[in-house]
């Protein structure tokens, strides 16, 4: 099994981070492990995504890797912060090539046959399906997955607890993404595992 299988397989969902204070990576971190997902992807959205990513890679169980990577400069500084694979929002061919040459495990995203095609060239069959509820969702993916048995995806955009069952449902999928088990505001710990919790044993 390829290392990305392995990290998708590792929990239903990816907590899809956005880190605007890097006090906030190890508590949070701390949380979802404790809920039950260690897998996280901290956006580079933030200046204190790269620290971020860092502080978090020491926390016990936590599986970290870097989301929103758009180019090479980014893919470098994520590695070089720590993170154990990359996911992007798209592919390109540059990004893609650079990523395989790094040796990370790495979701890039898709959202048409064209995509996949590019990623199928490159050698990935492992990708993020963005943005999921608004290009068309579980139907647009299943007709997607057709032609591309071989392909596995991770759902991402748009997807909330109620969501992702249907998604998950789909043999294709191995988890979704979602920013949405992390809310945006003061950091609570509780709440973050509770919310873990309650996703953590689906599939
Ligand atoms: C992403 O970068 O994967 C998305 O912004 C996450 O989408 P969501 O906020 O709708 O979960």
């Amino acid at each position: 099994m390829k290392p990305i299988e392995r990290i998708m397989r590792t929990a239903p969902v990816i907590p899809v981070l956005v880190i605007d204070n890097v006090a906030g990576a190890i508590p949070i971190a701390r949380a979802l492990v404790a809920g039950g997902l260690n897998v996280l992807e901290v956006t580079l959205r933030t200046d204190a995504a790269l620290e971020a990513i860092e502080e978090m890679a020491q926390v016990d169980g936590a599986i970290v890797g870097a989301g929103t990577v758009t180019n090479e400069t980014q893919l470098d500084a994520a590695m070089s912060a720590g993170a154990e694979f990359i996911v992007s929002p798209g592919l390109t061919n540059k990004l893609g090539r650079a990523a395989i040459a790094g040796g990370i495990p790495f979701l890039p995203g898709i959202a048409t046959a064209g995509d996949i095609m590019r990623g199928l060239d490159l050698g990935l069959e492992h990708f993020k399906f963005f943005p999921a509820v608004a290009s068309g969702g579980i139907a647009s993916l299943k007709a997607l997955a057709g032609p591309f048995g071989g392909c596995k995806f991770c759902p991402t955009g748009g997807i909330t607890e109620d969501l992702m069952a249907g998604w998950l449902a789909l043999p294709q999928v191995l988890c979704v993404g979602g920013s949405w088990v992390v809310p945006a505001g003061p950091i609570d710990s509780d709440l973050i595992a509770a919310n873990a919790r309650a996703v953590s044993q689906a599939n």
